[in-house]
């Protein structure tokens, strides 16, 4: 039985002061869903003081990116043993950061093993543009990344891994995903994993969907046999609307 796990994806939103105050009001709504794993992603500028907030709850906190060099002169960047010991997960190769910032594949497989030799767990994102999926590419387009995504990661290592599948179309977009199109490729994620690292190692992955995830479609999502949770934007700045998900993930999971 895998641990369904929502990951809420703050991107560029919420003060410092509007950090904390948000996680010391989230954190008692949560509490009671002890099967569903929870995690919060905020700035790395309120990333310490989200933290602190949530000492003592369980409640956990990921970083939304990070450097896969250790120091140096590498001007507003965050290394990953300033992470380790404040953040649990860290949220690798979103779409935007592949976009905006020009990350590759490449680079996210080295930032991958950068957060996991300093014992953070990555949360891998991968998805296909609109044009790839009406072109018929999603599925191969997935599979390159999710192969140059774990490169040389051990199996062992793959106990830490999250891999989040977020189509960019369905991004901030209100254009979700159909739960079959979802499903398909969560199964095919894991059908690659199965491939390069085998049984044990395909049934214990996690395996998230992200796209305008909200409270009206968050169940049949969930209902999906290859679906383990959820890394959601919009709705996870919402104290009611983030509670909600996580309570109908622990429904549909029974757990
Ligand atoms: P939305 O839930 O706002 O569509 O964002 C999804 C996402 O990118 C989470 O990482």
């Amino acid at each position: 039985m895998r641990t369904p796990i929502i990951a809420g994806n703050w991107k560029m939103h919420k003060t410092l002061d509007e950090s904390v105050a948000f996680v010391r009001e989230l954190a008692p709504r949560l509490e009671p869903f002890a099967g569903v794993e929870r995690v919060v992603c905020p700035t790395f500028v309120s990333l310490a003081a989200a933290a602190d907030a949530l000492r003592g709850t369980p409640i956990k906190v990921g970083a939304q990116n990070v450097s896969h060099e250790e120091k140096g002169a590498f001007t507003s960047q965050i290394a990953p043993d300033m992470l380790a010991g404040l953040v649990e997960y860290v949220i690798i190769g979103h779409s935007e950061c592949r976009q905006y910032l020009g990350e590759t594949d490449e680079l996210i497989n080295k930032k991958a093993h950068a957060a996991l030799n300093h014992g953070l767990k990555p949360i891998i994102a991968v998805g296909e543009s609109l044009q790839q999926r009406e072109a018929g590419e999603a599925l191969p387009f997935v599979e390159r990344q999710v192969r140059a995504a774990l490169a040389d990661i051990s199996a062992e290592q793959m106990a830490q891994v999250v891999i989040a599948y977020e189509p960019i179309w369905a991004i901030g977009t209100g254009l979700n995903a159909s739960v079959a199109d979802a499903a398909e490729v969560c199964g095919h994620i894991r059908s690659i994993v199965r491939d390069i690292y085998g049984d044990a190692v395909a049934g214990a992955l996690r395996i998230q969907y992200g796209g305008s995830v909200k409270p009206g479609n968050m169940l049949d999502y969930m209902g999906a046999e290859d679906i383990d949770g959820a890394l959601v934007g919009g709705a996870s700045l919402k104290v009611d609307d983030f509670t909600t998900l996580v309570e109908l993930a622990a429904q549909a999971k029974g757990v």
